[in-house]
């Protein structure tokens, strides 16, 4: 038995805010960021959204799309680095409340960008365990509100969204996930942190600082871990399949700055054609980015049954991986 994607779903705010709106926060310009980052506009959450209300949309869809009862679904995992609370109670409990998935355990996992290839293999784990039948598996975020819009270095960089894929055994060989390649260089933690909030540094009043609130990147050190880390990935799942770029429909990569793409592309060869890009819509979604883009594909029929896919993420811990599948 396999485990395949039964069925997909997305959503992300309203409020659309432009490289130009945000020239009113900071000093930049549309010019350096298209630039420097590919990225156009990104969708923000409204005042009283929270991270659990866009995982209910994106999920509602998901198990409409799959036509199937919530009593069926018996297992859900939220992907996100930024929870409705920090440390408990978990975003997918309020979810799974909001949600009425009576006989759903559910749980949160954390790892940075790469969440929703982590929760891929995850959920095909635990399927394939035998221990649950059917996994919702939500990637989310609402990052703007661990953003330091001061920041004019990683203000411009990120955006609201989520995504959901409901996961189902698979009796036909046709569709379902292959392979995953997940790692970790916990060395390069201090890369990308919000160091306030934890055990190691609590939040005190009138000592804590605010930049320590909100998301601090060492841009260039992240930049090359992710070229170097999806060149890797996108080679060994070839590699161990003995399959060639031919054979793959789409990579799907983890949207976090187009110029990534495109030296990973140049590294290995691959017309950038091959890659599905979104990020001047949406920029960085973290662990929503992934599932927004395969709703996109699956909206504007880039996705048959069948298709060979290849996803790559990477991210804050540091964080990487891929899955292959077929779609
Ligand atoms: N507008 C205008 N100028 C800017 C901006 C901005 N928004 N941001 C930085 N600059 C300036 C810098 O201050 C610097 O100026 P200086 O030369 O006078 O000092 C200049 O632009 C160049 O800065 P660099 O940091 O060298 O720019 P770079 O080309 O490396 O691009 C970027 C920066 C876009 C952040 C890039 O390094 C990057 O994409 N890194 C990876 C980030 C990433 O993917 N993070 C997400 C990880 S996933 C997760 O888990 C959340």
């Amino acid at each position: 038995m396999g485990v395949y994607i039964r069925s997909i779903g997305a959503y992300v705010p309203e409020n659309r805010v432009t490289n130009d709106d945000l020239t009113k926060l900071v000093d930049t310009s549309d010019e350096w960021i298209q630039s420097h980052t590919g990225i156009k506009a990104r969708h923000i959450c409204a005042e009283d959204e929270v991270t659990s209300d866009l995982a209910v949309k994106a999920a509602e869809q998901a198990i409409e799309r799959g036509g199937i009862a919530k009593d069926e679904i018996d297992m859900l995992v939220v992907a996100t680095a930024s929870p409705d609370y920090t440390g408990f109670p978990s975003t997918a409990s309020i979810v799974q409340d909001k949600l009425g998935l009576e006989k759903a355990a559910a749980f949160d996992l954390v790892a940075g960008c790469t969440g929703f290839v982590y929760g891929l293999e995850t959920g095909r784990s635990l399927i394939e365990g035998g221990a649950f039948r059917n996994v919702l598996l939500i990637g989310v975020e609402t990052l703007s509100r661990i953003t330091n819009w001061k920041d004019r270095n990683t203000c411009v960089l990120f955006g609201d969204g989520a995504g959901a894929v409901v996961l189902s055994p698979s009796m036909s060989e046709e569709s379902g996930i292959i392979d995953s390649l997940l790692g970790s260089e916990g060395s390069g933690a201090q890369h990308l942190v919000r160091r306030a909030g934890g055990s190691k540094e609590p939040i005190k009043l009138g000592s804590t600082k605010e930049e320590d609130l909100y998301i601090q990147m060492n841009g260039r050190q992240v930049y090359n871990f992710a070229v170097r880390v999806n060149t890797e990935v996108i080679t060994t799942l070839l590699d161990r399949h003995q399959l060639t770029i031919d054979g793959i429909s789409w990579i799907v990569p983890h949207q976090a700055n187009i110029r990534i793409i495109q030296a990973a592309a140049g590294r290995l060869k691959i017309p950038m054609e091959k890659f599905f890009t979104n990020i001047h819509e949406y920029a960085n979604t973290s662990a929503a980015s992934i599932p927004i883009a395969l709703n996109e594909m699956y909206e504007t029929d880039k996705l048959q049954r069948g298709d060979l896919v290849l996803l790559t993420g990477f991210g804050a811990g540091l964080s990487y991986g891929g899955n292959l599948l077929k779609w």
